[in-house]
């Protein structure tokens, strides 16, 4: 079968039969698809679609087409947690010590940033010594005394992903619900949870802003996940707003100690945090979940598996004591202040935007990252603001970036004189 037919019976609205799809991951991985020919596919898919069979065979066929790694002999449950990704989102660097101060083993392999998103591993990359590109030998160790890595992709997982993603980045292919699901999933086929949880985002700040993409998302990848035999469930979750009270990379590290140090106990990064705990522990067959994850939180348990974790993978003992010691931070600090009244509505990819123009996250793949810079204070809708409340606080380099960032910034919020109620952080779930 030539590339040109599989091509044009995609693009004429048929179906895709395991063997075409076959093929065309053969000629992702060896490269005799050309560019071309991968983009032409890749758009007729956006426009056309598969179904779900097709999106399986597609998952499954890019999964299988690197290395898989396999957990196997750990006392306990493997799990896992994917964000499809948002504004101020460390929800991973606090659920994965919790998970496995709650008996599990979470070995995740995380990304950078993508889009205005920033990523995982920039953040924990803020944290001296870290090693976000561990060999898997070190990452297993971890894995194994601390309960937890979190890590950047080690070896050759679903190569075939890797080139057509890098295709899809440049020829407007990205948004298509089966060539997300397939990306997202073989990736995690092949780095071989038991079980995974979803934490799939809409509103301002992600990837895919509207609820009904966001939820189609959801439920085909939860279904081709059960299908390929990986046990998954998913939570729709906001993102018309910074998660939690930083975005940036060390500031966030900051933010996440604090909620394992117990200095923050409440609102909405710890209800996320909570809930995607609850589910997955609930899918890993261990009892009382919603209980054990608080407990992991106020009992420093989780706190103790974060400082294992990044010693273990090369960062520096007593973080979590003086992170303020070990962590950059911006030699300026700027208010963005308002006229008094209540955050009715925030463009929550604008402040994603902000934090890459201040240095914090890439225009270009090769990039470097500014670790030290970020928007800390942020404040939600519904909250009041006026002189003593500013609605957030810029971190740069220097007056200019500073000035640059918060004239960005101040068109973002929308301030009006009455107090309305912020939407649930968690807006549905799909099982
Ligand atoms: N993240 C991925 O890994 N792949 C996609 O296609 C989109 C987001």
């Amino acid at each position: 079968m030539l590339p040109q037919e599989i091509i044009r019976t995609k693009r004429e609205g048929g179906t895709l039969d395991p063997a075409a799809i076959r093929l065309f991951v053969a000629g992702l991985s060896d490269g005799s698809w050309t560019e071309g020919q991968v983009a032409a596919l890749a758009m007729a898919i956006v426009l056309r679609g598969m179904d779900s069979a097709e999106t399986a065979q597609l998952t499954q066929a890019m999964a299988q087409s690197g290395e898989r790694l396999s957990w196997d002999g750990l006392p306990g449950p493997v799990v896992d947690k994917h964000s499809t990704g948002g504004i101020g989102d460390k929800a991973s660097l606090v659920l994965a010590p919790l998970l496995a101060a709650c008996g599990c083993y979470v070995p995740m392999l995380s990304g950078r940033g993508l889009g205005h998103t920033g990523g995982t591993l920039d953040k924990l990359d803020a944290i001296p010594g870290y090693r976000t590109a561990a060999p898997i030998e070190l990452v297993r160790a971890t894995v194994r005394s601390a309960g937890c890595a979190i890590v950047g992709q080690t070896g050759e997982l679903a190569p075939a992903d890797r080139r057509l993603y890098a295709i899809r980045d440049v020829t407007a292919t990205v948004e298509s619900i089966p060539l997300i699901t397939a990306s997202i999933l073989s990736k995690k086929l092949a780095a071989g949870p038991g079980c995974l949880v979803m934490d799939v985002k809409h509103g301002s700040g992600a990837f895919l802003p509207g609820l009904d993409e966001a939820e189609a998302l959801a439920r085909s990848i939860v279904e081709v996940a059960r299908h390929a035999g990986l046990p998954c469930r998913a939570l729709l979750t906001d993102m018309g707003m910074c998660l939690g009270r930083t975005a940036g990379n060390a500031v966030e590290v900051m933010e996440a100690i604090e909620v394992l140090a117990g200095q923050i106990t409440a609102g909405r990064l710890v209800e996320l945090v909570l809930a995607l705990a609850e589910e997955i522990l609930d899918l890993a067959g261990i009892t009382d979940g919603a209980a054990r994850a608080r407990q992991a939180l106020t009992s420093g348990t989780a706190a103790e598996r974060f400082a294992r974790m990044v010693q273990g993978l090369g960062g520096p003992s007593g973080l979590l004591e003086r992170p303020d010691v070990h962590l950059p931070s911006a030699p300026v600090v700027r208010p963005l202040l308002a006229g008094p009244g209540f955050v009715t509505r925030i463009d929550a990819r604008a402040l994603g935007l902000a934090v890459i123009g201040l240095g914090g996250g890439r225009t270009r793949p090769d990039q470097a990252v500014d670790h030290a810079v970020g928007l800390t204070d942020v404040l939600e809708v519904g909250e009041a603001t006026g002189p003593d409340r500013p609605l957030l606080m810029v971190h740069a380099r220097d007056e200019a970036a500073a000035e640059a960032a918060m004239a960005r910034l101040r068109p973002a919020f929308e301030v009006g004189p009455q107090p309305c109620a912020p939407p649930p952080v968690v807006t549905g779930r799909i099982a």
